[in-house]
């Protein structure tokens, strides 16, 4: 499937951001610790959450479409045996399938959940937790297959993470939902903290959000009625639309942007220029009046930095920003890749090592066939493309699919010229 965009040309009106990608999945994940009905509104229409839900699904879950992003999930009748293998290797998410499973079964076979391509993704510190916790953890090689199981009931109280993981934090804190634990080193992306508001919803009770240590004192409620979410809105998908609006010079009204999640990313925007407003939960992007100027370091790096997701949208940015640029992705060794397709688009660009980037600009790009090489690098060549002059060819443009809902047709709503052939 591609995209084919014209560009070059200024896009306006209004858009609306989606529910967030990263706490929709640890929350459809955490309803496997309950046998209660839960109610989750504000879901994302993209690929990861289908693959997820058809998961859950394989497993024995019960799921209703209530309206267009609220689902209905009755995991009474789940069992982890059912466990569909060719969905688990689909996306990298299906990790967050441990947590909740070894609380709630105290055993899992799975294997090696997949992903973008975008470096190494171990799951070590996933694993040396729970065999801190008293499980055993044996890897089948030939079948790629993880057996996990609980070998003493050890009571701990405490456990601390050998480094900061954002899905091995999820995984701990939906574990501890049933089995209370101090988690030190956690991370602290507000998507986990919209994920303890899913489980004090269920009746845990949980201290220190916002901090490296959370504790659970207090398990969820087996017995209760129907537990009700709304998943927060998308912080990534609100700075890639405010860094679309920025690049294409365009005026630009982004709805539903959770402010609060990206301090530094706005704060880093006015450095590059962009002129913006804020009302309640709207920015207002005056791209059509900002003057875009070089930032020395652009620094992804763990909450509250700039956040990795958002690395490849402002390496298009700094394309269109007077001057040089240093991009350094502190967190994964394989995300600089879009930079090569940019380089086609006729972008300046000085790749320094597998972390770090010099982007020189303003650059014209101009339209040409393109790679959408992760789901990330996709939207960041969507916004190239609309730069860009002339036809671009978005290959690949499924893996856009699996983060943003319908893009293409939410582009046309603000005059993109952009449309999917199959
Ligand atoms: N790491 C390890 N061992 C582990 C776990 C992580 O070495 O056991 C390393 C990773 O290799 C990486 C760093 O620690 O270098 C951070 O990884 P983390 O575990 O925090 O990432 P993740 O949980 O796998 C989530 C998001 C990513 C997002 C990162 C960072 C989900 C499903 N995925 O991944 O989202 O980039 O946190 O914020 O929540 C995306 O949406 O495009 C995406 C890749």
């Amino acid at each position: 499937m591609k995209f084919i965009v014209n560009g070059g040309r200024k896009l306006k009106g209004a858009i609306d951001v989606r529910g967030s990608k990263n706490a929709a999945l640890p929350a459809l994940a955490a309803t496997i610790l309950s046998k209660r009905p839960c109610i989750l509104d504000n879901l994302p229409l993209i690929g990861d959450i289908f693959t997820f839900i058809s998961t859950l699904q394989a497993m024995g879950s019960q799921i209703d479409w209530l309206e267009e992003h609220k689902v209905r999930i009755d995991n009474s009748r789940l069992s982890p045996k059912k466990m569909p293998r060719d969905l688990i290797c689909k996306i990298r998410a299906s990790v967050l399938l441990l947590g909740p499973i070894l609380a709630r079964f105290g055993e899992v076979k799975i294997s090696t959940p997949g992903g973008c391509h975008i470096g190494p993704r171990p799951i070590d510190i996933h694993l040396d937790a729970f065999r801190e916790l008293g499980f055993s953890v044996r890897y089948s090689k030939d079948q790629d297959i993880y057996h996990i199981r609980r070998e003493r009931r050890r009571v701990q109280k405490e456990i601390t993470l050998n480094g900061l993981t954002v899905t091995g934090t999820e995984n701990l804190l939906m574990y501890a939902a049933l089995h209370p634990l101090k988690i030190k080193i956690a991370a602290i992306e507000p998507h986990i903290e919209d994920l303890g508001r899913l489980l004090v919803k269920m009746g845990a009770k949980i201290n220190g959000f916002g901090s490296h240590t959370l504790e659970v004192k207090k398990p969820i409620n087996s017995k209760g009625g129907v537990i009700k979410h709304s998943i927060m809105y998308d912080p990534i998908e609100a700075g890639t639309f405010i860094i679309l609006a920025a690049a294409t010079k365009s005026d630009i009204r982004i709805k539903h942007v959770p402010i609060d999640d990206l301090t530094l990313t706005l704060r880093k925007l006015e450095e590059f220029g962009v002129k913006f407003e804020t009302r309640g939960q709207d920015v207002f992007v005056k791209g059509s009046r900002s003057k875009l100027t070089a930032v020395p370091r652009l620094v992804a790096q763990e909450h509250p930095g700039i956040p990795t997701d958002l690395q490849a949208p402002f390496g298009v940015l700094a394309t269109q920003a007077k001057g040089e640029t240093l991009i350094f992705d502190t967190i994964y060794e394989g995300r600089l890749k879009y930079l090569y397709e940019l380089d086609k688009m006729g972008a300046s660009i000085d790749i320094l090592d597998s972390h770090r980037a010099r982007i020189k600009g303003p650059a014209q790009l101009v339209g040409k066939n393109v790679e959408s090489i992760d789901l990330r690098a996709g939207a960041t060549l969507v916004i190239a493309a609309l730069v860009a002059r002339g036809e671009s060819v978005l290959h690949q443009a499924e893996q856009i699919d699996r983060g943003y809902e319908k893009i293409d047709e939410r582009l046309r709503m603000i005059k993109a010229d952009i449309r999917r052939v199959e």
